[in-house]
């Protein structure tokens, strides 16, 4: 690692950007009453006794005289999915509040729905630091609602999640390392993935003892399923998932579960020999797109509505395919083309990921 003395705000930024943090929006209110709000991740606690916290706004910032005015403020630490949340309130405009649901917390301050927590403060400090002035606020009441938090690094959103992802994995089955780390790069990409695909649910899986397995769910504001948990095993002929591994992993790893899921199949989906037919054109198809795809899959006990799918193979540096991205909608909001935008993004994003493990 080689020190640079003389360095540009641009590099001391991407310095600065590798401090991975959460992502908050911290809101006012003025003396005529209107309210304000800002993104900001300059949030930290400062003492636990006093309750003490910090966060420094730009002297350029539209609101900075209505902060700098006010004695109270809010500090909203963002959960993972409001990542709109946190786009709206990084744009300088009046009225940010017209349209987003929120209440009244200590000294009329705006309080958000929907984040992680919030401590709602009085404002003891100010201090000038640069372009940017630092307040100190005592903490006067907390929230916490037991989502999870929004992480914010190297200029991008992130997804945090603990540490303890290997022995979850090493029990679903992959114990190979390289598949770990390929998890975490995978995960790490899925909320700005989601975020491109629109409101779609999103899925990571890996090749478990029983099959296709999911190991994260990247959830929609318009969710499938009120059942996807990880370890949740699919249908190796009939999910798009289950297709995907299908196709792009050696037949001798599959065979004996395509075997076993199309006779489980047959009571209630036709003949064997039928079901056989229609996977394997699935198949063809799969492997001439690179892509797999399940079609108008009726309500289950697993989903409540018929959904769309499509699954797109993460491959390693040798080729072998190591996860599965799979996007599932309500079918009258995801399309069966090949060549829409949705699939296309999602082979696009899992082909990223596959360049991104092959360099890892
Ligand atoms: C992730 C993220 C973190 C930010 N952190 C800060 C911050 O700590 N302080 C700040 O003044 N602006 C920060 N900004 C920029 C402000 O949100 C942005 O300038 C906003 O327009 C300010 O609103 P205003 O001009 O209405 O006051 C951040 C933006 C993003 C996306």
């Amino acid at each position: 690692m080689e020190a640079i003395a003389a360095f540009e705000a641009r590099q001391l930024r991407d310095v600065l950007g590798t401090f991975v943090t959460g992502v908050t929006v911290i809101t006012t209110r003025d003396s005529s009453g209107v309210a304000h709000g800002v993104t900001a991740n300059s949030f930290s606690s400062v003492s636990l006794d006093p309750p003490l916290v910090l966060w420094s706004q730009s002297l350029s910032s539209r609101s900075y005289g209505a902060f700098h005015d006010s004695e109270h403020f809010a500090v909203h630490i963002l959960a993972d999915d409001q990542i709109e949340v946190s786009n709206h309130f990084a744009k300088s405009r009046d009225n940010k509040f017209s349209g987003v649901p929120h209440g009244r917390g200590i000294g009329d301050v705006p309080l958000l729905e929907g984040a992680a927590a919030h401590l709602e403060c009085v404002k003891v400090a100010e201090y000038p630091g640069g372009d940017h002035v630092v307040y100190v606020g005592r903490v006067e009441r907390i929230a916490q609602s037991g989502r999870r938090a929004l992480a914010f690094g190297g200029g991008k959103y992130m997804v945090a999640y603990s540490h303890d992802l290997g022995p979850t994995a090493l029990r679903l089955g992959t114990s190979k390392p390289t598949d770990l780390r390929a998890i975490q790069l995978a995960t790490n990409a899925l909320p700005v993935i989601s975020t491109q695909l629109g409101e779609h649910t999103l899925c990571l899986a890996v090749w478990g003892n029983h099959g296709p397995t999911a190991v994260h769910w990247e959830p929609s504001k318009q969710p499938v399923s009120d059942q996807l948990r990880p370890g949740l095993v699919m249908s190796i002929t009939r999910s798009a998932t289950g297709r995907a591994f299908a196709a792009f992993l050696p037949d001798e790893m599959t065979k004996h579960l395509i075997d076993e899921d199309l006779q489980v199949s047959t009571a209630t989906l036709g003949s064997i020999a039928g079901r056989r037919a229609e996977f394997d054109a699935s198949m063809v198809e799969t492997r001439s797109h690179g892509l797999a795809r399940a079609i108008g899959s009726t309500p289950s006990a697993i989903h409540q509505i018929a959904v769309n799918a499509f699954s797109a193979p993460i491959k390693d540096a040798e080729g072998q395919m190591v996860m599965a991205l799979s996007v599932t909608s309500d079918a009258a909001r995801l399309g069966s083309d090949w060549d829409a935008a949705v699939p296309r993004a999602l082979a696009l994003a899992a082909a990223e990921i596959s360049a991104q493990i092959s360099c890892a």
